[in-house]
């Protein structure tokens, strides 16, 4: 064995975004594109005592894996614990990079993105917080990558590549390699937090569940939490086995794409009690009951207002947060709880400060995304255990809770309109005009809805003192009603513009009303103001979530 310098050139393309470096699979399986991106990551780590590495299970995860291992001795990192089988979910690695002090993690993941030869692939780096890398060091490790000329890599001759099928600790060069169940960790911070006795109970009486694992990352966890510790009858987790290419879905946990877990839950005869989801990379996580679809934005509300049933937060909550997008309603809890509410700009590292100075304890985005203090990323899973513990202390179903939220708080209808696949000129030239527009906005009406302020969002860090601008469109109407616009920074086919909708209501009478309908008006709004289907010249909206 030795170490290989190998010479490169840069690429132009590898600055990370919100969620890393995310890329169709194809790039990333340019010669040197995923070797320039590790080692300009380990040119800029500072302390390399020990880092931790795995993935959603997607195509090229284990070469890509294999390839970080030989870097990573070749780099001289004092260890390096790896996912058995390169399995590692985004909040398990959160999780573990926070219980054993690591110096930080690398992540194999396109999240929500479809994986596979034609699909994407994506590399996320971790630091010692457990979080994503803050602008700082992303931006540090682009700039690396805009003046590398060499990578090292461990040659390691006849010997292939390394097992990491079997747990077990052994050297590499001079690299310690620790391979670990990626179940444990995580399912002993989950039994800290959640009572798991009472949970065990549901399922004694007969509760039924359906959790989709999409064949992504979080099939291995949720059977052996579920199934295994919880007692839930086999069966209980469906798609459970992670698959290079997803088995073909697109592994987002929403009404679009977690089809056929939404047709379980709306069967007219054997619908189970309570239906769940999450996606790729185990982040994300989507609530139904039986016949009932819980928004995320609703969704952290209730977790929020039901936080003192579950052992983890019975000590109150020290605040909450939400991107700016997402719905109003968590806010409604916080004024009643008398704890502060933050909007921050879309993406989870915004939280990541928030949680750091023990300003908030839960947080989410409208995107099902939720978490909490307990690791530095959302956590799908979690979220489906909190929904359990709340549904097993209250001995009421995901609807009844949820109506009965509404009764306490109103109901904030929500909608989030995406186009997809869009010219970015086009997409980039509607934003440019409507940013143009909002000096004129404010007091004009447009039908039914008086404009109260409209703004181009941007947030003040209140840890840092760093200001973030340009973070989405938002134009606020009269009697709480909102429309939020803005650019995707995640996807990879052109350009997706996201138009939210927000409708508050606190008349009981209404409160049956479709999603849709309800926000039918605000629709029309967002048309008429930024000129959707002319400049786009699309006549409606790809998905609706
Ligand atoms: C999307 C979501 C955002 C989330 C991000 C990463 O980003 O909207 O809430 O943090 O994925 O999961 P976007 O594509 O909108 O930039
Ligand atoms: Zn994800």
């Amino acid at each position: 064995m030795r170490i290989n310098y190998v010479k490169t050139t840069p690429f132009n393309d590898q600055r990370p975004g919100t969620s890393g470096l995310r890329k169709k699979t194809n790039v990333f399986k340019t010669d040197n594109y995923l070797e320039n991106f590790i080692q300009s990551i380990f040119n800029c780590l500072a302390d390399k005592r020990a880092l931790v590495v795995g993935g959603d299970g997607r195509y090229h995860n284990d070469k890509a894996i294999d390839t970080i291992i030989r870097m990573a001795a070749a780099n001289e990192i004092d260890k390096v614990m790896i996912g058995r089988g390169g399995i590692l979910s985004t909040p398990a690695a959160s999780c573990v990079i926070r219980k054993y002090g690591l110096s930080g993690g690398i992540i194999l993941s396109a999240s929500h993105n479809p994986g596979g030869p034609e699909g994407d692939f994506g590399v996320k780096f971790n630091t010692a917080n457990g979080g994503p890398a803050p602008e700082s060091v992303t931006e540090a490790i682009f700039r690396q990558s805009q003046r590398i000329t060499e990578y090292k890599i461990l040659n390691m001759g006849d010997l292939g590549p390394l097992d990491i099928e079997h747990t077990g600790k052994s050297r590499l060069y001079e690299t310690q390699i620790e391979i670990f169940e990626p179940v444990s960790d995580y399912a002993a911070l989950m039994n800290t937090l959640f009572d798991f006795e009472r949970i065990r109970l549901l399922f004694k009486t007969g509760f039924l569940m359906r959790y989709d694992g999409m064949n992504a990352v979080t099939g291995p966890y949720a059977k052996s939490i579920l199934e295994g510790i919880l007692g839930a009858p086999q069966g209980t987790v469906v798609n459970g086995e992670p698959l290079a290419d997803f088995g073909g879905r697109h592994p987002d946990p929403n009404l679009v794409y977690a089809k056929e877990l939404v047709e379980a839950m709306y069967s007219p005869k054997d619908a189970p009690d309570f239906g769940a989801a999450s996606d790729g990379d185990g982040d994300r996580n989507m609530i139904l009951g039986r016949g009932f679809f819980v928004t995320p934005s609703d969704s952290l509300a209730v977790l929020a207002a039901n936080a003192h049933l579950v052992p983890g937060y019975m000590g109150g909550l020290k605040g909450v947060a939400r991107s700016m997008p997402t719905g109003k309603a968590v806010d409604m809890v916080a004024a009643k709880l008398g704890i502060p509410c933050y909007e921050t700009p879309t993406g989870w590292k915004f939280f990541g400060a928030l949680l750091d100075a023990d300003l908030v304890t839960l947080c989410g985005e409208e995107s099902f995304g939720t978490g909490s203090s307990h690791i530095r990323e959302k956590d799908g899973l979690w979220a489906v255990l909190f929904w359990l513990n709340i549904i097993a202390a209250r001995g009421l179903g995901v609807e009844a809770i949820v109506r009965d939220h509404w009764m306490r708080f109103g109901r904030n209808f929500y909608s989030r309109h995406d186009y997809e696949g869009l010219e970015p000129s086009a997409a980039n030239l509607l934003m440019a005009r409507l940013k143009d527009s909002l000096p004129g906005l404010k007091g004009r009406t447009f039908g039914a809805y008086r404009v109260e302020s409209a703004d181009d969002f941007s947030y003040t860090d209140p840890v840092d003192g760093l200001i973030s601008t340009g973070q989405g469109v938002r134009i606020v109407f009269e009697d709480i009603k909102r429309l939020v616009f803005r650019l995707s920074g995640t996807g990879t086919n052109g350009a997706t513009l996201r138009v939210y909708l927000e409708r508050y209501e606190k008349d009981p009478g209404l409160y049956n009303l479709k999603p849709e309908e309800a926000v039918s008006g605000l629709a029309s709004v967002a048309d008429e103001i930024a000129h959707i289907k002319t400049i786009l010249k699309r006549s409606a909206p790809d998905v609706i979530t």
